[in-house]
């Protein structure tokens, strides 16, 4: 509907003004660390910004954009963007703890209310969801992503979409969403962050493309570019990627923005000078460079010497101009400045109890031996750990628009929520870890836990002198949030050993402890799951941690949160997944034992410590009666499923009943299992619900060796449970 409109203003842009349309600089205020850009608001005056991000608050924003709407000649509106990643002054659950809500209504209001908050401080632009499927929890930026299947990736990739553009990009508290990192930015080799990714194409398609896609689907107005190669081309100068896959197989027509940058980024890769390769990412199908300037400066020779075309730069600033028009800008460049939506929407009591709600969906129960959890509001309890007494490390990775010293650090929380009868204990107990370099590393960007002058045995002295007063120690222990993110991949998987030291000199003294993990990532934390009784992962859970994780300690919210992602039981499992293939050579049935010739180790079962999709609660769940309606479909078929869950124990609760098919025989391998369906329900202790799923032919297609997406005819298992590792089965045949 805009054609003309943008088509007329295109006529009356320079070459400079069109190529300056492209440029989206940094400004600066949250960037440490890596380039930023100089006399942004010279370059705005004369036309060669086209976009801002990193600056936030009606006043800065308004301030700028007046120098574009005021000062440059064709007067053309900026749009600002930001990392709104799991919520803005109000934060929500890192997403990998969001995604083991498994609930895509909550999920999508955590983005509504994400970009209510940031329109109301000035920005229309959030470079989220971030769908990067990943299996490797060395890889840092696991915690930004919704894990390891691209079933549930997709669904949760869809509701964050619809909930920050809504159905109206005009409305001025939606905002526009960009979805990254196209594409398999989470298959770094090792897990080393912007390492070299190298995979097949059926891979690609059926195990990690789907949440892009289903973002594209879903109307995303834009698309990040990653930073990795793809089969030997850098993902931002792709042709293939960008143009041929991205607009003409599914027919993306927003535009295409880099990583911060990306152009120039691939002469370290190898590709040419900045010149050629800021040609290459034009050409490729880039529309937008963030912050390496490569198009601003080099474009215009590229245009004289014949490297790329006046067409393809016009195509470019059309796709920008239409989304400007689309968000309004062109209408009202001050709609996001409203100084009363700044004062009275964001970080409000409303969007601060659902933070508290969404957080302790999320929080996953992994053990809870003897019952010791829920626990009671009366006695002693001793808190203990470098998590305990933290503000600035709830929030969690990414969250660069919260004010760190608003969270609610979890002893304050669990004092609110426990109540006058229980006396709350806390002791540091020990630092973060040993080496002072790596913690160093692991709380930059003001996320300190200072560092505590004491001796480790003085900071046990003390945890142990607390902990003999009271009837049940709480270890607040982990990872601090920047130990996960951006740049922050690891090689060991487990908590820190000085943590480690302190928990067990906890358990030694015979009281029970309960174990509340904090992590971006999935630990390898076997011998955890060993001796401790009760083991509560909290993730980071944004603002309202505190009381979040207290509320699930004390019972009054049951737990029901599921992992997204597989814990391996050591570092040399990973990569390890629940939906890998079955080998020519798998074990037998070993009970967990060594087979000679099988496709296992010598030194650990190929079994995970916790499966996808695994998470207990206060009270348990019984599966019965697993039916199908038939045994046969065809191609325009339905199949319902349907399965018994009884609450059989003490408490109301919350199941996600999971469903997994397997394709048995196939013209290429397919996985053990793959999720095919989930429901969230609640049931009443005693109660029995009957949960029913359909399945059609849509469903068990997958991309075959020409990638064609098919479904073949012959035999699929059906597997309904608690957890990827249920054995309840029954068989269908697809028919011709
Ligand atoms: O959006 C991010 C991206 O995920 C990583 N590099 C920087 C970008 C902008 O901050």
């Amino acid at each position: 509907p805009f054609e003309a409109k943008v088509d007329s203003i295109l006529s009356l842009m320079t070459i400079e003004e069109k190529i300056g349309q492209l440029n989206l600089p940094s400004a600066g205020q949250f960037t440490t660390g890596q380039a930023t850009n100089s006399d942004i608001g010279g370059k705005i005056e004369k036309g060669l910004v086209g976009g801002l991000f990193n600056i936030k608050t009606v006043a800065s924003i308004r301030d700028i954009q007046k120098i574009a709407v005021e000062k440059s000649r064709l007067k053309i509106p900026l749009i600002f963007g930001m990392d709104v990643i799991h919520g803005y002054e109000t934060t929500f659950p890192i997403p990998l703890g969001l995604s083991c809500s498994w609930d895509m209504p909550l999920i999508e209001k955590t983005a509504r209310i994400a970009a209510i908050e940031a329109s109301a401080d000035g920005i229309n632009w959030t470079f989220s969801p971030m769908v990067d499927i990943s299996r490797d929890p060395r890889w840092g930026r696991v915690s930004e992503g919704s894990g390891e299947d691209v079933y549930l990736g997709s669904q949760i990739a869809t509701a964050m979409v619809k909930g920050y553009q809504g159905d109206d990009l005009t409305n001025n508290n939606t905002i526009l969403s960009c979805v990254k990192h196209f594409a398999l930015y989470g298959a770094p080799e090792a897990g080393r962050d912007y390492n070299t990714v190298d995979m097949s194409k059926i891979r690609m398609y059926n195990e990690y493309l789907p949440p892009y896609k289903a973002a594209i689907d879903a109307g995303v107005g834009s698309v990040m570019a990653a930073f990795n190669e793809i089969d030997g081309v850098p993902a931002t100068g792709n042709h293939w990627l960008l143009t041929d896959l991205l607009r003409k197989d599914w027919n993306f027509n927003g535009f295409v923005v880099t990583d911060y940058t990306g152009i120039n980024e691939m002469t370290e890769h190898g590709l040419g000078d900045l010149q050629e390769v800021s040609a290459l990412a034009l050409n490729a199908g880039v529309d937008m460079d963030m912050v390496g300037e490569g198009l601003l400066t080099t474009l215009k020779n590229s245009l004289d010497e014949g490297k790329v075309k006046i067409a393809t730069i016009d195509a470019a600033v059309k796709r920008i101009l239409t989304v400007k028009f689309q968000l309004g800008l062109f209408d009202d460049p001050f709609k996001y400045c409203n100084d009363d939506r700044a004062k009275t929407e964001i970080y409000t009591k409303e969007h601060r109890d659902f933070s508290r709600k969404v957080a302790s969906e999320s929080i996953v129960l992994l053990k809870n031996e003897n019952e010791i959890l829920p626990l009671k509001k009366s006695g002693t309890i001793a808190l203990i750990g470098p998590l305990a007494n933290s503000k600035e490390n709830m929030p969690g990775t990414w969250s660069v628009a919260t004010k760190l010293g608003n969270a609610n650090a979890f002893l304050d929380g669990l004092k609110t929520v426990a109540g006058d009868q229980v006396n709350v204990l806390y002791a540091k107990g020990s630092n973060l870890d040993h080496d002072l370099e790596f913690e160093k590393r692991a709380t930059m960007f003001g996320r300190d836990i200072p560092r505590d002058g004491r001796t480790d045995k003085q900071l046990m002295d003390e945890a142990l002198a607390i902990a003999s007063k009271s009837d049940v120690i709480i270890a607040a222990l982990g990872e601090s949030s920047e130990m996960s993110g951006e740049s922050s991949s690891r090689t060991n998987l487990q908590i820190p050993q000085v943590q480690k030291d302190l928990l067990n000199a906890l358990l030694k003294t015979g009281k029970p402890v309960v174990l509340v993990l904090f992590t971006g990532r999935p630990l390898a934390i076997t011998e955890e799951n060993k001796n401790v009784p009760a083991i509560l992962n909290a993730w980071f859970p944004g603002t309202e941690a505190g009381l979040a994780i207290s509320d699930v300690l004390f019972g009054d919210v049951n737990p029901s949160g599921k992992l997204t992602a597989t814990f391996p039981m050591n570092v040399g499992q990973v990569p390890i997944f629940y939906n890998h293939k079955n080998t020519g050579r798998p074990l037998g049935n070993s009970e967990g034992k060594f087979e000679k010739f099988k496709s296992n180790y010598l030194d650990v079962r190929n079994e995970p410590l916790y499966p996808f999709g695994y998470g207990l609660s206060y009270t348990t769940f019984n599966y019965a009666n697993l039916k199908l309606n038939t045994t046969n479909i065809d191609a325009q078929g339905t199949i319902e499923v349907s399965v018994e869950v009884t609450n059989s124990g003490g408490f109301d609760g919350k199941e996600v009943v999971q469903l997994y098919v397997r394709d048995v025989v196939g013209s290429v391998t397919r996985p053990v299992k793959e999720l095919k369906g989930f429901q969230k329900v609640e049931i009443k202790k005693g109660e029995t619900k009957t949960v029913t799923f359909k399945l059609t032919e849509n469903d068990l297609k997958f991309y075959n060796s020409n990638l064609d997406f098919v479904a073949e005819p012959g035999t699929f298992r059906v597997f309904v449970g608690t957890n990827s590792d249920t054995k309840m089965m029954t068989e269908f045949e697809l028919t011709n």
